[in-house]
């Protein structure tokens, strides 16, 4: 069994050995699977050219040992349990055995619709069991799966599905989101005529019952084509190293890159950290609150408690529906001991009022957890003493989409917890800050750029299609280390805590947003001339966006022109990257090779005049008082 570390002393040793012989550390814990082929070697690892390969020879299916490992032990355990947008709808469940059937007739649909291994399917569906089952289809027969968030638009989903070449588009006709339906199957649509010529199959889950429609050569029903389906389904044998998935997430410039992951080493370090950050035991039901649009619904919702034999949750709805009572009627209602959200969430429910919560039992809960974004003090406290009565320890995990799994967070009961710190390292993960120079900032009260010195067997292997791009962002800066792009302080005791992020990238509601994307769908409008977009601190999301714009728009009409560059923003990448705020400006501040200042740009929407810095060295330092003008702060 993966290790579980029970107390403090146990996780000093264990950390100290991991870290001396990481080799040694990690290939007992891949000892613990189902390997169709042990592996030659324990790892090969450049971070120079970005040659990344654990567990290398090793042979495995990843879905084995999610489900088939368990039957033995828990065939009617309840793997997946599904909680419905509407409260009165029926809640469902899979057993082991259950999930393990559906995933293989869906894997056998797969084939029977011409599917092999190494072909890109994106995934565009809600939060319902079949989007579960579908990516573990794809992995059993070694299709590369893509989830793309069903709240991206049309033109974001036709981009990533051309950037996969996918030969299938998996999705649903409808989404339900508290009252609202989303027609997911038209902007598949949409996107199938904005272009995606790889694409030969749209398969289509029914939810709701109303007709939609029809594209007689690509389309098919996802019901008629898995009815004859065998529950037989032989895993496909992969390598160790062979590509699991692609998960586009967005980055300081250009379009967002495909992060990929592989399956041997995905698969270890996953179910490593879920057992020890959340101290998952038999009888446990663990819900996270996550999209599986997201790393976190990849990693904490499918693979991570699957492959540790856990009850996992998932729900389709949003917190507030139909009350702002909802989550903590989850939690009471399935006896949830370990929750996992985000502060944003925490944030909005907080707004919501004390009562709320005080409504529901939810003595079950004895683990928290947030993930996404730096949680803020009163939150913090909130969930504590709100949710966690006190007795809950709240675990401030810290990751990205490229770590693959949790890298920094208190262990609960066993390493101890200070508000906002994500605090220490799990085993084999080697974190360090350093300055622009690259110099090691050694010492506690310090702040630096947080990077990671060794390798670590989740970690991103590359950027689809662009390995240059992986190099580039996470590996030249400094040498021999992987760098988040994230900026973080020690404190007295050598805990971390992780201030946000140093580059182009804005954290809305927990969600990534690269300014350059933001701005290259605002210039998509006509009347826009150019624009800089920056986040701002926002009460709810964390961070809100800013956008600055020159236009040749007339004023009178602002407040439709306002209206019209959100809704080009939500047709070009989502509802989630419309602006918060819209400034008109004359100018933007750039420097005299025509770089746009954005710190300047971030201060000002931040409402503070103070250390702009040295501004008489601009191209056009008289915008800087317009700006500020316009702003009201002096
Ligand atoms: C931020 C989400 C502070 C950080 C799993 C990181 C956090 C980015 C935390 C990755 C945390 C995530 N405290 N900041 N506990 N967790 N972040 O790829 O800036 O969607 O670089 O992965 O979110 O976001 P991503």
């Amino acid at each position: 069994m993966t290790l579980q570390i029970k107390d403090l002393a146990e996780y000093e040793k264990v950390y100290a050995e991991s870290i001396k012989d990481p080799e040694a550390f990690w290939a007992a814990q891949a000892d613990t699977f189902t390997w169709r082929k042990k592996w030659d070697k324990i790892k090969e690892c450049n971070f120079d050219d970005v040659n990344i390969n654990w567990f290398v020879g090793g042979k495995l299916n990843i879905t084995e040992n999610c489900l088939d490992r368990h039957i033995p032990s828990r065939a009617n355990k309840t793997a997946l349990l599904w909680e419905p947008n509407n409260p009165d709808d029926e809640v469902i469940s899979y057993t082991y055995q259950e999930l393990l059937n559906a995933v293989c007739k869906a894997a056998n649909m797969l084939k029977a619709n011409g599917i092999t291994k190494g072909d890109r399917i994106i995934l565009y569906m809600p939060m319902v069991p079949e989007l579960a089952i579908m990516v573990l289809a794809c992995a059993r027969i070694g299709a590369i799966h893509s989830v793309v968030f069903a709240g991206f638009s049309a033109q974001a989903l036709a981009d990533r599905t051309q950037d996969a070449q996918a030969k299938m588009i998996v999705c649903s006709d409808i989404n339900r989101r508290g009252t609202k339906i989303i027609p997911v199957k038209a902007i598949v649509d949409e996107a199938v005529a904005i272009g995606c010529p790889s694409v030969e199959t749209v398969l289509v889950h029914q939810i709701g019952q109303e007709d939609i429609a029809w594209n007689h050569t690509i389309d098919k029903w996802i019901h008629h084509e898995v009815k004859d389906m065998s529950e037989v389904c032989e895993a496909e044998e992969m390598d160790a190293e062979d590509m699991l998935f692609i998960l586009y997430t967005s980055g300081s410039t250009g379009k967002p890159k495909g992060v990929v992951h592989t399956c041997g080493g995905y698969m270890v370090y996953t179910c490593f950290s879920f057992k020890n950050v959340f101290q998952y035991k038999e009888e446990d039901v663990y819900w996270c609150t996550a999209d599986i649009g997201w790393i976190t619904g990849h990693s904490y919702i499918i693979y991570g408690p699957l492959l540790a034999g856990a009850t996992t949750v998932m729900f389709e709805g949003v917190p507030t529906y139909p009350d702002a009572g909802r989550f903590w009627n989850i939690c009471a209602k399935h006896k949830i001991t370990q929750f996992y959200t985000a502060p944003t969430a925490i944030r909005a429910l907080m707004a919501c009022g004390d009562h709320w919560p005080e409504e529901y039992d939810l003595s079950s809960i004895k683990v928290l957890g947030t993930v996404g974004e730096p949680i803020n003090e009163e939150a913090w406290h909130w969930y504590n003493e709100k949710i966690g009565k006190k007795k809950a320890p709240i675990v401030d995990t810290w990751w990205q989409t490229e770590t693959g799994g949790i890298l920094i967070t208190p262990l609960p009961g066993i390493t101890d917890t200070k508000p906002c710190y994500a605090s220490y390292p799990l085993p084999g993960i080697e974190p360090v800050l350093v300055d622009s120079e690259g110099e090691l900032v050694e010492g506690n009260n310090v702040e630096g750029l947080l990077c990671i010195n060794q390798a670590w067997p989740s970690m991103i292997r590359t950027t689809y299609g662009d390995h240059e791009r992986c190099k580039n962002v996470y590996f030249k800066m400094f040498k021999g280390r992987y760098f988040t792009g994230d900026g973080a302080r020690r404190d007295e005791d050598g805990r971390i805590r992780v201030i946000g992020r140093v580059d182009d990238v804005i954290n809305v509601s927990g969600h990534r947003m690269g300014t350059a994307e933001v701005e290259n769908a605002i210039n998509e409008h006509p009347n826009v001339i150019e624009s800089a977009v920056v986040g701002f601190p926002h009460e709810i999301k964390g961070q809100g966006i800013y956008a600055y714009i020159i236009t040749d728009q007339k004023e009178a009409v602002f407040a439709d022109f306002f209206n019209e560059i959100k809704q080009t923003v939500a047709k070009e990448i989502g509802p989630i990257a419309k602006p918060d705020d819209i400034m008109v400006v004359s100018g933007l501040p750039k420097t005299r090779s025509g770089k746009i200042m954005r710190s300047i740009l971030r201060k000002i929407a931040a409402n503070d005049a103070s250390n702009l810095g040295d501004i008489s060295t601009l191209l056009n330092p008289e915008i800087v008082t317009e700006i500020k003008k316009t702003k009201g702060i002096n």
